[in-house]
């Protein structure tokens, strides 16, 4: 029989990025051979360590390991890189879901009746908008100043309108769209994305201020399935949902393309201060990886990695970021992975 075979362009980055990668790939390769699949792993340098040796964030070197795997994992960088690699594929969506667990119910700040059974799905346009507008300094009469412009071509609020109704319709069939239409009238993402939804009449779809979007994550969590944002207001709104969960430690996302490649990082930074301390949190990172092998069709491989995630969140195990009760038991990265080793054999 054939088994399956991947190759994993892997790019730690810096910081924490290092420890939960490495936590994520030896977490990954048992689940390989638990479910019969080969994984192959190809290193590549991003962020300042790229700098550091070849003079760029984001080297042609690094681009060509990407293009050749099956699937990119990454970890965190501080400065420079991670835009440039989210444009040369074209990874314009942007997943970031955001499920609630019940063992983690008290770790959020906001009160349990209102978290229990949260799941959205933030759909973030990941490569245009503000992030990538025309942007410099300049000067004139009244001094210096500096700008970046939020542009979107119709037909790019359009192609992630269509991802993330096509969404909504395989959830709960509800999508909300943040906007800015009273200040920002240029950026019609409503309208834009009603003529998207005609061809989905089973999806209701809501329009929201962004600011109000802000507001209701925070009191009515609960109404909430698929939330679709443009680049920036995406980026902050996400954060809200780490709130949520109660670290953004846990959380994961994967980037994709048109043809279905796929960049998966945790959705927060380098940690700069618990870096290399054996004390970051790899959920995030190994919840990426876990959308990386749904995205490949080894969906009994994530079973088994949920199984084992809820097992051992269940048991009271805890790393830094989510231990404030002493009734849990701490623990460091590297016990951590080995827990996940146990429940996987
Ligand atoms: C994220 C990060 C990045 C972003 C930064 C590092 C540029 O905050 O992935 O959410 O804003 O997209
Ligand atoms: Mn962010």
């Amino acid at each position: 029989m054939m088994t399956n075979q991947y190759l994993i362009a892997v790019l730690p980055g810096e910081g924490i990025g290092i420890e939960v990668v490495q936590a994520t790939l030896t977490i990954l390769h048992q689940v390989a051979v638990k479910h019969d699949f080969q994984l192959q792993v190809d290193y590549g340098e991003i962020g300042q360590t790229a700098f550091d040796q070849y003079g760029s964030y984001f080297p042609e070197i690094t681009a060509q390991i990407c293009s050749k795997a099956d699937g990119i994992l990454f970890g965190a960088v501080s400065t420079g890189g991670l835009l440039e690699l989210r444009k040369k594929f074209d990874f314009f969506v942007n997943l970031r879901p955001v499920k609630t667990f019940p063992s983690l119910i008290n770790n959020s700040s906001l009160k349990k009746n209102y978290l229990s059974g949260v799941d959205i799905l933030f759909v973030r346009e990941l490569v245009s908008g503000i992030y990538f507008g025309a942007s410099g300094r300049g000067e004139d009469e009244q001094g210096h100043y500096g700008y970046h412009t939020m542009q979107y071509h119709d037909w790019q609020i359009k192609r992630i309108a269509q991802v993330a109704l096509d969404g909504a319709l395989k959830r709960r069939g509800l999508l909300t769209v943040a906007h800015k239409e009273n200040a920002l009238p240029h950026l019609p993402w409503t309208k834009l994305v009603l003529e998207v939804a005609q061809a989905y009449p089973d999806v209701t779809v809501e329009p929201m201020l962004v600011d109000n979007l802000a507001m209701q994550l925070v009191i009515n969590p609960q109404h909430f399935d698929v939330i679709l944002a443009g680049n920036l207001f995406g980026d902050i709104l996400s954060d809200l949902g780490g709130a949520l969960v109660g670290s953004i430690g846990l959380l994961g996302s994967a980037s994709l393309n048109e043809v279905g490649f796929g960049l998966y990082e945790p959705i927060h930074g380098t940690a700069p201060d618990i870096a290399g301390k054996n004390q970051a949190n790899p959920l995030g990172t190994l919840a990426s990886a876990m959308m990386m092998l749904e995205q490949w069709g080894e969906g009994d491989a994530v079973k088994s990695l949920q199984q084992a995630w809820d097992n051992i969140l269940a048991q009271g195990y805890r790393t830094h970021d989510l231990y404030f009760q002493n009734q849990e038991t701490l623990v460091t990265t590297q016990e951590l992975v080995e827990l996940f080793l146990n429940n996987l054999r």
